[in-house]
């Protein structure tokens, strides 16, 4: 059973959706806290519903970054977590976390990595940039977390078509869903001991059903 912490700013959907695969059996693992820098989240109401404990990290509660970031980390090692992943959170993970949590930090982005990633691509951000472009699809991306915005190993993807149709809300409708397939998969896969590196490059072992 793999120890997992959330981190989560927002309305939590892909946080949900890995609880109900935990719930369900699906995930061998428990989540052992949520972190959020908004007290007032999706993500923290849900929680508070289903009994998860959750502890907030802002700005208001720990003025000094240096401070505010030695904290993270002493909770974290408190903790010892096999893996962090990041739902929709939107701060960036001090660099003395991502070191100390070195190819233990996932995060998932609404788009096809490496097009549309880096500071500023968050939210509708991304998928107006998608459809401005002119794409013909997208997707949801996995990465492992480094310093940089968005630029960590990719580790699984899946796409979405764009229809003519399409807006970018209906494109991140779309999106959202095959994430809430997709982060839970993998990080099934991680509990599993699935994730291989080679080459410095990450992969899913594919079970081999008999
Ligand atoms: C998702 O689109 C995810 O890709 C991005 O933030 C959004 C979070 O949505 N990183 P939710 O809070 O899980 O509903």
């Amino acid at each position: 059973m793999k120890v997992l912490t959330v981190f989560a700013s927002g309305g939590g959907s892909n946080f949900k959706a890995i609880h109900h695969s935990i719930v369900s059996g699906e995930i061998h693992g428990e989540i052992a806290l949520l972190v959020s820098n908004n007290p007032n989240c999706g993500a923290v109401k849900y929680a508070d519903e289903a009994g998860i404990t959750h502890t907030i990290i802002n700005q208001s509660r720990y003025p000094e970054k240096k401070y505010r970031d030695d904290t993270m980390l002493e909770i974290l090692l408190g903790i010892e977590p096999d893996l962090i992943i990041l739902a929709g959170y939107m701060k960036k993970i001090p660099d003395k976390v991502v070191n100390r949590f070195n190819k233990m930090i996932v995060n998932i982005h609404p788009a096809l990595l490496p097009k549309f990633g880096g500071k500023g691509y968050y939210g509708m951000n991304v998928h107006q940039a998608v459809m401005n472009a002119g794409e013909e699809k997208s997707g949801a991306t996995v990465h492992f977390v480094n310093e940089e915005y968005d630029k960590g190993s990719i580790l699984a993807q899946e796409e979405v078509i764009i229809e003519p149709q399409d807006t970018a809300k209906s494109l991140a409708e779309k999106v959202l869903k095959i994430e809430h397939e997709l982060y839970p998969q993998v990080i099934k896969a991680y509990c599993e001991d699935r994730i291989i590196w080679k080459n410095n490059q990450p992969k899913i072992e594919e079970v081999i059903e008999n």
